[in-house]
């Protein structure tokens, strides 16, 4: 089993701008309520999904606002990211979010087997640079951990604008025999499906003209 001592740190920087008083009050007042605590999840939710990286935000509310009987676990380390779906949760008062401001491997290594329904990481960080790729948060390590907190016929859901990280990925999975690539044909990884809402990334990604993967995997 991986091991979170020998983790690379996938992700870049932690904070942008300092935070105004009202979002220290978010940060201070709601966020603990509102983190997501293994011993004691979520209840009277017909299904739990777990989003990893979720940036700002924009997937993860749209999933929440449209299916109010699933909790969501929401993993961000990046504070301003952190500080939208606070405030997005606080104004609209949605029910179904946790979030937990950090390395969502943490998470993962904390639940239960078989008690995640559906996964998505959306346009994980490239880390484009040769020596830079060891810290892709996409790899086999993260597979066997995953594999194990999904449940049987549960769903990964993960995008990328990056072809060579597609492509380790894939590989990647080839070698998980308990992840299976729903793919008959090239529009099932080149379209996005209805209910998987464009992210901030990828708005980025269509602008500056990348291909952009949309891979589907069910656990077996
Ligand atoms: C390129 S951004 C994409 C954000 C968003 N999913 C989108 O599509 O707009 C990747 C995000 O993953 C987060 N991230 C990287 N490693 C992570 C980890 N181990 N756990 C949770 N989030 C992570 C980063 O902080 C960053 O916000």
């Amino acid at each position: 089993m991986p091991d979170s001592e020998h983790e690379l740190r996938s992700y870049g920087r932690r904070r942008g701008r300092k935070p105004s008083p009202r979002q220290s009050g978010l940060l201070q007042d709601d966020l603990p309520r509102l983190t997501f605590d293994p011993a004691s999840p979520p209840q009277g939710f017909k299904q739990t999904w777990l989003e990893i990286g979720f940036g700002g935000g924009e997937h993860l509310l749209w999933q929440a606002r449209h299916n109010p009987d699933v909790a969501l676990i929401g993993c961000e380390p990046f504070e301003d990211g952190v500080i939208k779906v606070l405030t997005a949760i606080t104004t609209d008062d949605l029910k179904n979010i946790r979030l937990h401001m950090g390395d969502a491997r943490d998470v993962v290594r904390s639940i239960p087997a078989a008690s995640i329904d559906r996964a998505f990481i959306l346009f994980p960080d490239p880390w484009p640079k040769r020596k830079h790729r060891k810290r892709r948060l996409v790899n086999s390590s993260l597979l066997a951990l995953l594999a194990n907190v999904m449940r049987t016929g549960a769903e990964l859901r993960i995008g990328t604008d990056i072809g060579d990280y597609a492509r380790t990925m894939l590989e990647a999975f080839a070698i998980e025999p308990r992840f299976v690539w729903q793919a008959d044909s090239p529009e099932d990884w080149r379209i996005r499906p209805s209910d998987w809402p464009e992210t901030r990334y990828e708005a980025k990604a269509v602008r500056e003209g990348r291909n952009r993967y949309y891979l589907r995997f069910l656990r077996a």
